[in-house]
């Protein structure tokens, strides 16, 4: 199955709180405001931003692929106040067993109200409605616990421990692998 373009079936996805849209390069400030918290970096795979430079060099990353139809990063807007908060999208699409890997990240100071598990859930509809995956993997370092318990939320699965699959920052990292099946109940 092709999934060439695949944002280019993409309309933003409306949920109670949130707007998942195409990243934009005056999205930038937004990005750069809870990407240079060594916080939000610590367990993820990008570095901190030091200066807005990095985050609109991530934007126009993004933007490239939006044209090549390549997997990239959407921006997760806040729909109360109209600011980016974080973002999530494909890491990967593998066509040919029709699978993909999901990634994200939020602002701290919005951390706890279950805004990432209402995200998730939008692009697993997405993914599975839209895009008619047949499996979506997400994967987490194993101190993020609360990653973990994100996934679990939305119905992932957990199916085992990639023993130092990552060197993230300085160090060799353990990885959990969880999953979802479109057969699989969606809570
Ligand atoms: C991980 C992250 C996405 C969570 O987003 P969020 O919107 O706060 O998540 P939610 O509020 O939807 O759910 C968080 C859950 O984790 C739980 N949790 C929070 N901290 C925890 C911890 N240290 N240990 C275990 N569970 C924890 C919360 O209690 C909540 O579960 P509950 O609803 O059963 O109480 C967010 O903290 C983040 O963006 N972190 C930085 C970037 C990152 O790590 N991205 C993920 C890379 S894999």
């Amino acid at each position: 199955m092709l999934h060439n373009g695949i944002y280019d079936l993409f309309s933003p996805l409306e949920t109670p709180r949130l707007r998942i849209r195409k990243l934009g390069i005056g999205d930038a400030e937004d990005i750069y405001a809870f990407s240079r918290d060594p916080e939000v970096s610590r367990y993820v795979l990008w570095d901190t931003h030091r200066s807005i430079a990095d985050s609109r060099a991530m934007v126009r990353g993004a933007l490239r692929s939006y044209r090549l139809g390549e997997p990239a990063s959407l921006a997760i807007e806040h729909r109360q106040s109209g600011k980016v908060i974080g973002t999530i999208g494909f890491v990967w699409i593998d066509d040919e067993h029709n699978c993909g890997e999901i990634g994200y990240s939020l602002a701290r100071e919005m951390w706890g109200q279950g805004l990432m598990t209402e995200a998730l859930r939008a692009m697993l509809e997405f993914a599975f409605a839209r895009l008619h995956l047949n499996r979506v993997e997400a994967l987490f370092d194993v101190r993020n616990r609360a990653s973990g318990r994100v996934m679990e939320k939305c119905g992932l699965r957990r199916e085992g421990c990639l023993r130092r699959r990552y060197y993230n920052k300085g160090e060799y990292i353990d990885v959990e692998i969880y999953a979802i099946l479109a057969a699989d109940p969606r809570p």
